[in-house]
């Protein structure tokens, strides 16, 4: 085991080469055996992110921003509520809070924590009341989540396949928490607009209630994804053209 923070980027770096030859600009090589290791390869996958986040084709990576978001439904509570045609946006923009590997033959782990400002667009349909005040209408939604924090902590297995080891994240566990959210939905009541605006300005000083209900189905489409997505890299590389001797630990 070292104690290093991440690979990805030595995934990166591996795949750009292997198709240039030449390095792109932004990422300089990490050397495992160097000291400054860890802080390096921490370094690359902040530099990668925004890249990783918007896919690599060659290798089939798709990309994770926007995410399309399977239809997320709040029926209950005297409030139904549904989005549709949902897609959330910002994951590119996110910056890596924490970075953790820890690598073993038989099981290791890997923890990875973002944040950031996330958008939901989608349509709405509204009927119900939020806490005291009606709320009725369909149209053009707009959730903007500031401050989400995702943590990611998952096992770090071994993937056999013809072409050799690879990493794989098994059984991921996540947290969140969320600093604030607007909601701007548009066409309530008709275009009511003095309805409207008391309802939107009450959600909005209320949108942690609603958050409640709203973000753990959209958070965990997210957490799904973006494993997804590590997971396809990962299986398109094996450790060895990732990590040099790390077949000798
Ligand atoms: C998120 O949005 C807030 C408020 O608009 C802004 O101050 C902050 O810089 C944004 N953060 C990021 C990471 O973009
Ligand atoms: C919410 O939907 C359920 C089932 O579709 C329905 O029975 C109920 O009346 C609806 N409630 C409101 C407030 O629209």
């Amino acid at each position: 085991m070292f104690a290093v923070n991440s690979f990805v980027v030595l995934l990166l770096v591996y795949v750009a080469n292997c198709e240039d030859t030449v390095l792109p600009s932004y990422i300089t090589p990490c050397d495992f055996k160097s000291d400054k290791f860890t802080e390096c390869v921490k370094e690359q996958i902040e530099i990668a992110l925004p890249k990783f986040t918007k896919g690599i084709p060659e290798l089939g990576v798709p990309s994770i921003d926007p995410v399309q978001l399977k239809n997320i439904e709040v029926l209950g509570n005297g409030l139904n509520l549904t989005f549709s045609e949902a897609a959330m946006h910002g994951l590119s923009h996110c910056k890596l809070t924490e970075l953790k590997a820890e690598f073993s033959k038989a099981e290791g782990t890997f923890s990875l924590s973002f944040k950031g400002n996330l958008s939901l667009t989608a349509q709405y349909v509204a009927d119900g009341r939020i806490l005291i005040l009606p709320i009725k209408g369909s149209g053009d939604a707009l959730v903007e989540a500031q401050g989400v924090e995702v943590r990611i902590d998952s096992k770090l297995i071994h993937d056999k396949d013809s072409t050799g080891d690879h990493f794989k994240l098994a059984t991921p566990k996540y947290k969140y928490t969320i600093e604030r959210t607007t909601f701007d939905l548009k066409n309530l009541f008709n275009g009511n607009k003095q309805l409207a605006d008391t309802t939107l300005q009450f959600a909005n000083e209320n949108w942690q209630q609603l958050m409640d209900e709203l973000s753990p189905p959209a958070i965990k489409q997210i957490v799904r994804t973006v494993v997804k997505a590590i997971n396809k890299f990962f299986s398109k590389v094996t450790i060895d053209q990732m990590i040099k001797g790390y077949g000798d630990e």
